[in-house]
């Protein structure tokens, strides 16, 4: 109840809510609202009270809120089971431990830390306590195996059309999946899958979003190629509605991929890539290559163009620019 309290302050945002419109609509006692209230402040929010109007809802916690969370979320079932810690080695680890123990498709865990937080290509990912969005969704996709790259793609096109939104940057995607602004990574995306005879029996996409970090976060050697939105925007945002609008672009897009194919998605990946159509070096486990990157094939590969005008399509590399 508590969350369907906060769910009517966060739809009347800045204005009074008086207790007895709170227990009509939810019929319950004026006693039942004024605690569960108590309930909400203990949990850091601030309100104002004024004996004629009712109460104005002030601030929220800098902590993230399992009720605010749900209150805000407007998916049918993506994040719909949440898993909110305070410390984790790896929200990766956690999830796959629910999906070995049967967790439902669109399971959410989300932690204000991570102590060992991974990277892709086994590196580290700083994910300092409260600053960031350290997330990953356990997704049950009935697909081929050889079909997983498709929907790190498409988790990167969500999360753009998110931050694109709640943010005025101009953020564009550089492949497969880092979300860069102005030159910098503000976000990273890991894929993790476990497959049975070549179909996938569930992936752990794990998401960081680096919202509110301060320059005094990062390593040194980190702040000359990454920052977070704070950072590039000059404006805190609140890591509920980051995770509420990447839930919700996120659920729209897999379904429309389910219904008809990576196609659409392919579409949207290139209008909002940063790295086609200009020199590229990619290094593979087998070696370097160099070309112009012109799109993806129907698999969810990068088409590079060499120099001797062959095009050959890479799954799995490091980008960089010569
Ligand atoms: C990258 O190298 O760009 C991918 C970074 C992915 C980081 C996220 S944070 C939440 C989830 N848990 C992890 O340990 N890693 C991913």
């Amino acid at each position: 109840m508590s969350e369907q309290v906060l769910r009517m302050f966060l739809d009347k945002e800045g204005e009074y809510v008086s207790g007895e419109a709170i227990s009509r609509e939810l019929q319950v006692s004026r006693t039942a609202v004024w605690k569960k209230i108590r309930k909400l402040e203990e949990e850091g929010y601030r309100f104002e009270a004024s004996r004629k109007l009712g109460y104005k809802l002030l601030s929220g916690p800098d902590r993230l809120s399992a009720v605010k969370l749900q209150a805000m979320l407007d998916t049918r079932w993506l994040g719909r089971r949440l898993h909110l810690h305070d410390t984790v080695d790896s929200t990766q680890h956690v999830a796959r431990r629910l999906a070995e123990e049967g967790a439902p498709e669109g399971t959410l865990v989300i932690a204000e830390q991570q102590l060992q937080g991974k990277g892709r290509l086994g590196r580290r990912w700083e994910s300092p306590k409260g600053k960031g969005v350290w997330l990953s969704l356990l997704l049950r996709p009935k697909l081929s195996l050889q079909r997983s790259p498709q929907l790190t793609l498409l988790t990167a096109v969500a999360l753009c059309r998110a931050l694109r939104r709640l943010t005025e940057l101009d953020i564009g995607i550089k492949w497969p999946n880092d979300l860069l602004s102005g030159g910098k990574k503000l976000s990273g995306i890991l894929l993790e899958s476990s497959a049975e005879e070549e179909r996938l029996s569930y992936v752990i996409a794990g998401i960081g979003i680096s919202a509110n970090l301060e320059e005094s976060d990062y390593p040194p050697e980190l702040l000359e190629k990454a920052a977070s939105l704070y950072m590039l925007g000059g404006r805190k945002l609140d890591r509920h509605q980051i995770v509420a609008s990447f839930m919700k672009e996120l659920e729209e897009l897999y379904e429309l991929y389910m219904r008809e194919g990576f196609c659409p998605i392919r579409t949207l990946w290139e209008a909002l890539a940063v790295s086609l159509h200009k020199h590229a070096v990619l290094t593979t486990p087998q070696g370097e290559l160099e070309g112009v990157p012109v799109g993806l094939d129907e698999n969810g590969a990068l088409l590079l163009k060499m120099d001797n005008g062959e095009v050959l399509p890479v799954f799995s590399a490091e980008m960089g620019w010569p």
